[in-house]
This record gives structure tokens, C-alpha cells and sequence, in this order.
């Protein structure tokens, strides 16, 4: 089967629907360009799976998007950024490769930040990418890094007022009800259940990387010379590895979502 081509296009993508959060950020940013989404949801959650698998998955997205045609590529998903964006930059250093990664700089620079909490995958928080970025912007707060093993894949599922979400969350951030002056989004699929998690850890500020994302892409496709010249609205397709009607139907779901 011959695949559409994507010449001129954004090629965004994550392990599923969490870089959706992101892809809202884009075209909000950025309404003229075209944006092809691929999530790998056969695939999710990338952030429990070891290194080499993580950049084997990605690569093989990337490599499709490039042979296609794309112009750009996001890698909208923090755990993917951590792994793969620097060997893939490397490979393919004449194309804009921009990643997400948690939003601790504008966390650290808030108003109120003595106590931060993190939450993210595990592979996220285990690398050292994240470790410098905790490093350099930590000095200012006492940071606290929460691996949240299983929220991305339920999430995935969507029926996000269940119950067993709002138990799940509970379980994972209970503990810090009161006691942390804002929280840092550091999984693209998190934004999707701000309203759930701000119930159980209190009414402070959120942070995530889509709005910077969205920025930095601007940027890079101003210094390629590669803005759309095009004035009407851009085009937005979903595709995903679950080849299904329902799971596009899902994402679709996902994209009408205020984060
Ligand atoms: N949404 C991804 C992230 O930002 C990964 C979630 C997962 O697949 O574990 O880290």
C-alpha cells in the first residue's frame, strides 16, 4: 500500500494519544501549517519499555515521516525526547527534530516555587537528560520527581471521569495533597486529566511543555525558511497503529479536549 505523501508537512508523534495535548499547542501556534499526527498506541506506553525499544519505535516513526516527505518532525512525548531526540538530530541534522521535556524552567522561575512536584514516566525521570534539566533549574526549589507507572496507559484508554482514573491518581499523588506550591505536567498524556489531579493536590499552578513546544517550532521553521506562505487553515490528520474506525474516532475525541 502506497502511503499518502506528506511533503511539506509537520510530522508529529508520540507512543499514543498524549501528543495530542501538544498538537492542540501547535495548531494554535502555528494555524496555516499542515500536521500529520501518528500515534503509536499499539505500541503504549513507551515510558515503561527499556531504552533500546524506545529508540527502535521512534526511529522507525521518524524514518517514515522523512521518507514521506516532512518538513518538520515534534516528538511529542517526553519519554521519546529524553531517548531518542539527540541520536536522531544526529542522524538527520538537516531537518528540525523538536522535542517536549518537562516544564521545569517556567515552574522554577513561578512566583511560588520552594516545593515542585514532577510527574512523569519512569524511563523520563531515570535519564540523564532529565537529571541535568533537574540539575540546572533544581537549585532554585526542592524538585520532587514522581515516576507514575500505569497513568499514561490508562489514560490511553480514554473515559477519563471514571473512577478507577480518579483512584489511580490518589494512589499516585495523595500523598503530596496541600503540600507542593505547583506541578509540572512531564507526560504529554497528563495535561488530560489536569482537572483530576488538581482535585486531589490542591488548586496550584500547572506546567507543560506544549506552549514552549509550539514556540520553539516557530522558530525553527522561521530560521529554516520553511513557514507555510499559505493563509487559509491547515489541514490536521490522525493516524494511528491501531488501525481502527473506534481508535480514530478516540483521538479525535482527544483533539476536541481543553487542556
Ligand atoms: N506521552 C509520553 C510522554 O510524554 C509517554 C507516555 C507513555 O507512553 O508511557 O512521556
Amino acid at each position: 500500500m502506497t502511503q499518502r505523501s506528506l511533503k511539506g508537512w509537520i510530522g508529529v508523534f508520540d507512543s499514543g494519544v498524549g501528543g495530542i495535548s501538544v498538537l492542540k499547542a501547535l495548531v494554535a501556534e502555528l494555524p496555516h501549517e499542515n500536521f500529520y499526527f501518528f500515534g503509536d498506541s499499539a505500541n503504549a506506553p513507551y515510558g515503561e519499555k527499556t531504552d533500546g525499544e524506545v529508540y527502535q519505535l521512534s526511529s522507525r516513526i521518524v524514518e517514515n515521516f522523512l521518507e514521506r516527505g516532512c518538513k518538520a518532525i515534534i516528538i511529542a512525548c517526553n519519554t521519546a525526547s529524553a531517548v531518542a531526540a539527540a541520536p536522531l538530530r544526529h542522524r538527520f541534522p538537516d531537518v528540525p527534530i523538536i522535542a517536549v521535556e518537562p516544564a521545569l524552567k517556567p515552574a522554577t522561575l513561578a512566583p511560588k516555587h520552594d516545593r515542585i512536584l514532577v510527574m512523569a514516566t519512569p524511563v523520563t525521570l531515570r535519564l540523564v537528560k532529565y537529571h541535568k534539566l533537574a540539575q540546572r533549574w533544581g537549585s532554585r526549589s526542592h524538585v520532587i520527581s514522581l515516576p507514575c507507572p500505569g497513568l499514561a496507559g490508562r489514560i490511553e484508554k480514554g473515559n477519563l471521569d471514571a473512577p478507577d482514573l480518579k483512584a489511580l491518581v490518589e494512589k499516585l499523588v495523595g500523598s503530596y495533597a496541600g503540600t507542593v506550591d505547583s506541578v509540572v505536567l512531564g507526560c504529554t498524556h497528563y495535561p488530560f486529566i489536569k482537572g483530576t489531579i488538581r482535585e486531589v493536590v490542591g488548586d496550584v499552578p500547572f506546567f507543560d511543555g506544549g506552549k514552549g513546544t509550539a514556540r520553539e517550532l516557530k522558530r525553527k521553521l522561521a530560521q529554516h525558511g520553511l513557514l507555510s506562505f499559505s493563509s487559509g487553515p491547515g489541514q490536521v490528520v490522525f493516524d494511528s497503529s491501531i488501525k481502527t474506525d473506534q481508535e480514530l474516532k478516540l483521538y479525535g475525541w482527544f483533539f476536541r479536549q481543553e487542556v
